[in-house]
């Protein structure tokens, strides 16, 4: 008895060591299988074989991805690294001994992993479309959890997730729009550069006082959004209209190069032929989509009969690519031109309309408002609508024009567009200014430089002290609630300025004992608590003599408010622009030098390199001892992602301290900071704004053509009219 029982449990053990030591392996794919270009096995298959995952053309290469299999055209609805370039002919793709899956380049044995884990057995293209790695039986990888542009059947898109449009239908890189599920409950389309608040909403599902748990495509073509409220409901978008009842039919709701959210059904003709249709599409006039026509230009027409167009006095960035927005074939500002406006007038385009931040708006009656805009120097365009004049200066984006629409809106020409020559002598003007300005901010940072050194054994002991103190725990970050903060401002009483980041007020911490300057941040993108602190936790770690201390932040819900050091001696602008309290030229050098310091600490001497991007007299702030101090370093980041952030500064920063290539959408470098560096030289040294309209003569209005016409006539002193400075050091 004894015997047998002792056999049986032998058995079972056996048994169980089998199972053990051979894993079960769910998915067709093996270890140690291999695709490329070149050979016969470009791809693996779904069971159905209508789906495929492995390399396809791309550009001039291959991208790696899923596509369901059609005549003539494949459609692809899942790319890996849409963004990385197209691989040549030479890569592979390694579904390795070990377990990973590997793009190899070929080139130099580049190795990069396709999908984010390491220890998958077998892996599947399914009939779904979704393609899978296993261990031991279960999903570790799929790509479903990864959308691109689209979803299908049975997919979906969870709360945070987002479809980012492809370039175009045979470039799927990342394009211009995409659509958020949001925390709030919103599914929302947004053009990529914008900051994503709500005025850049072209599509919304409006189920905000939802919960939204997610967007679902299921297998009989059904779209919609699990909500919840007091219970779950679902919100449903679209039907399928079942076109081809008896055949396979494969739904995809895809977010479309050209912005539109649309569901498609593939009926199964044959094999490898479908018919395709439309079942249903979130907008139905091209121009509804915002941002479809970049900054400068509108867009006009019904549906897919659409067309864009540069506003007067615009021409096209790229004349190949008409919704690539337009820039003025002019680089005059018109304040620097005739002040009677005698050689500008408006031309009125009716039915338009654009985002609406207008810089001023009065009643006025419709022919007071042309004038008043051909009056006003800095008026670029003028917005007629509802008994209401708006006035807005250039860049002005999501312009559609729209027969529903009861507006007209005036745009500021000049009449006699100058001569050629005239041109291009303004061009090189600009490159000469760019050039002196280039070289006036090296100039300062080797000084800037040179100082430090001579300075670094101060600094040393200076770092080694501020490393004790916090040591003790006093200069970490404290988080404050909303309550507090609103009891140490007296319920936001006292407003010190205000920004483009949003309002500035004085408040007392610490029970009264010390005076703040309490920031709240009221264009704040929604993206997290986590963001949020890693951000707050690089401005804190930034300490310098010249940059203004952060003590302090608030996260609570939507609202972020930054606590910090309260310096009682106002803003740089104050100062020199002030004329009793402008100081003295010794002073001023000294000041510049301050503000250089804290410019090149925050570009090379922090942990993490920080673009200011918003350098300006304005922000920079004088403490008791009058040290120059640079304040809202580190918030552009926080403010808008990435990805959209030169459009948003250049809507939002000021003009004349703002580098060219803000302008062009290029890359923003700290070079950008330099530019700034150097206007902000230019008004330490003359004690005036660099742009100023009452001025003796046309000349001196912006203040860096101005310097440099004096520096070309060797009459420096010009610039210091009232003021005796050693010309050497001036010059
Ligand atoms: C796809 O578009 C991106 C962005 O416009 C571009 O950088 C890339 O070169 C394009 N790729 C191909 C293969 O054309
Ligand atoms: C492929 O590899 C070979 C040899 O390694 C190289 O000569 C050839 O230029 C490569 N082709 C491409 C398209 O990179
Ligand atoms: C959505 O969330 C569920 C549950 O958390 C998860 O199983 C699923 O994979 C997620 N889907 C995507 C597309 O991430
Ligand atoms: C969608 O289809 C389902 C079943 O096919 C039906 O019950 C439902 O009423 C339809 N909804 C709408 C809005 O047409
Ligand atoms: C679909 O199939 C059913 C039964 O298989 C058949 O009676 C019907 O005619 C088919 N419909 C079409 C549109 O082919
Ligand atoms: C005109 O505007 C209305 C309201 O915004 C919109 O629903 C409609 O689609 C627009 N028409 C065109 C042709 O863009
Ligand atoms: C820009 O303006 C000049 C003169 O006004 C004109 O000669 C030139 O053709 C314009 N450029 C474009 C691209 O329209």
């Amino acid at each position: 008895m004894a015997l047998e029982s002792c056999l049986l449990l032998l058995i079972l053990f056996l048994l169980f060591v089998e199972t053990r030591t051979q894993p079960n392996q769910c998915g067709e794919i093996h270890l140690d299988s291999q695709l490329s270009p070149t050979s016969n096995l470009l791809s693996w298959l779904s069971p159905s074989g209508h789906f495929a995952f492995g390399f396809y053309p791309q550009g001039n290469g291959f991208a790696i991805g899923i596509w369901l299999i059609g005549q003539p055209d494949n459609t692809v609805v899942w790319t890996a690294n849409r963004d990385d370039p197209p691989v040549s002919s030479n890569a592979t793709i390694h579904f390795s001994e070990e377990g990973k899956l590997l793009l190899r380049t070929g080139q130099g044995r580049y190795e990069k992993l396709i999908a984010d884990v390491s220890v998958s057995d077998s892996a599947s293209m399914l009939d779904s479309g979704n393609f899978v790695l296993y261990s031991n039986c279960n999903i570790i990888w799929q790509s479903f959890d990864f959308p691109t542009d689209t979803i299908l059947g049975g997919q979906s898109l969870n709360q945070s997730q987002e479809l980012v449009s492809s370039v175009s239908s045979s470039n799927h890189s990342s394009g211009r729009f995409f659509l958020w599920m949001q925390r709030d409950g919103n599914l929302v389309a947004y053009p990529r550069n914008s900051a994503a608040l709500p005025n850049d909403a072209y599509w919304i599902s409006h189920t905000d006082n939802h919960v939204g748990l997610d967007l679902s495509l299921n297998h009989q073509g059904h779209l919609f959004m699990n909500i919840y409220k007091s219970e779950p409901q679902e919100l449903l978008f679209a039907n399928s209209s079942y076109s081809c009842e008896n055949s396979t039919t494969i739904f995809r709701a895809t977010l479309d190069a050209d912005g539109i959210f649309r569901l498609y059904s593939h009926c199964s003709e044959s094999k490898t032929s479908w018919s395709v249709h439309v079942e249903w599409s979130a907008l139905n006039n091209q121009c509804d989509v915002y941002g479809f026509c970049d900054f400068n230009s509108y867009c006009s027409g019904t549906g897919t009969n659409y067309e864009c167009s540069c506003y007067p006095g615009f021409v096209f960035n790229d004349p190949n690519e008409k919704f690539s927005g337009c820039y003025r074939n002019a680089s005059e500002s018109f304040c620097a031109g005739s002040k009677e406006g005698r050689k500008y007038h408006v031309t009125g385009i009716e039915n338009l309309l654009f985002e609406r931040d207008p810089y001023s708006a009065q009643e006025l009656e419709e022919e007071k408002c042309r004038l008043s805009c051909l009056e006003d120097c800095h008026c670029d365009v003028a917005l007629y609508m509802d008994a209401k004049c708006e006035k807005y200066t250039f860049p002005i984006r999501y312009g559609r024009e729209n027969k529903t629409i009861s507006s007209i809106a005036f745009f500021k020409e000049e009449t006699n567009p100058g001569q050629k020559i005239i041109i291009d002598n303004k061009k090189s003007l600009i490159m000469f200014l760019a050039i002196i300005f280039c070289s006036i901010a090296i100039l300062c940072f080797g000084i800037a430089i040179s100082t430090f050194f001579v300075y670094r054994d101060r600094a040393f002991l200076y770092e080694k002290l501020s490393e004790i103190i916090s040591l003790t725990g006093e200069f970490t970050l404290q988080s404050f609630s909303y309550d507090e903060l609103e009891k140490a401002t007296d319920g936001f009483r006292e407003e010190l300025g205000r920004g483009s980041i949003g309002a500035v007020y004085k408040g007392k911490i610490n029970g009264g004992e010390k005076t703040v300057a309490i920031k709240r941040l009221e264009k704040v993108l929604d993206r997290g608590e986590k963001n949020f602190q890693a951000e707050i936790t690089i401005i804190g770690q930034t300490y310098h003599r010249n940059l203004v201390r952060l003590l302090g932040f608030c996260f609570d819900h939507s609202r972020r408010l930054l606590v910090y050091e309260y310096l009682k001696n106002g803003t740089l602008a104050d100062l020199l622009f002030t004329a009793e309290r402008r100081p003295v030229w010794k002073e001023r050098i000294r000041i510049a030098l301050d503000i250089a310091r804290g410019i090149l600490y925050l570009h090379e001497e922090c942990e993490a390199c920080i673009i200011h991007g918003n350098i300006t007299p304005q922000n920079i702030l004088m403490d008791d001892s009058w040290i120059a101090k640079i304040s809202d370093f580190g918030l552009s980041k926080l403010l808008y992602p990435d990805k959209v952030r030169s459009s948003m500064a250049l809507l939002s920063h000021s003009r004349g301290h703002l580098a060219p290539e803000w302008q062009n959408n290029a890359l923003i470098s700290i070079k950008a900071d330099i530019y700034s560096f150097g206007v902000v030289l230019l008004e330490i040294t003359c004690c005036r704004s660099s742009i100023k309209a009452d001025v003796s003569t046309e000349d001196e209005m912006i203040l860096s053509r101005w310097a440099y016409q004096c520096f070309v006539a060797g009459q420096l002193d010009m610039l210091l009219k009232d003021e005796h400075v050693e010309y050497e050091s001036l010059e």
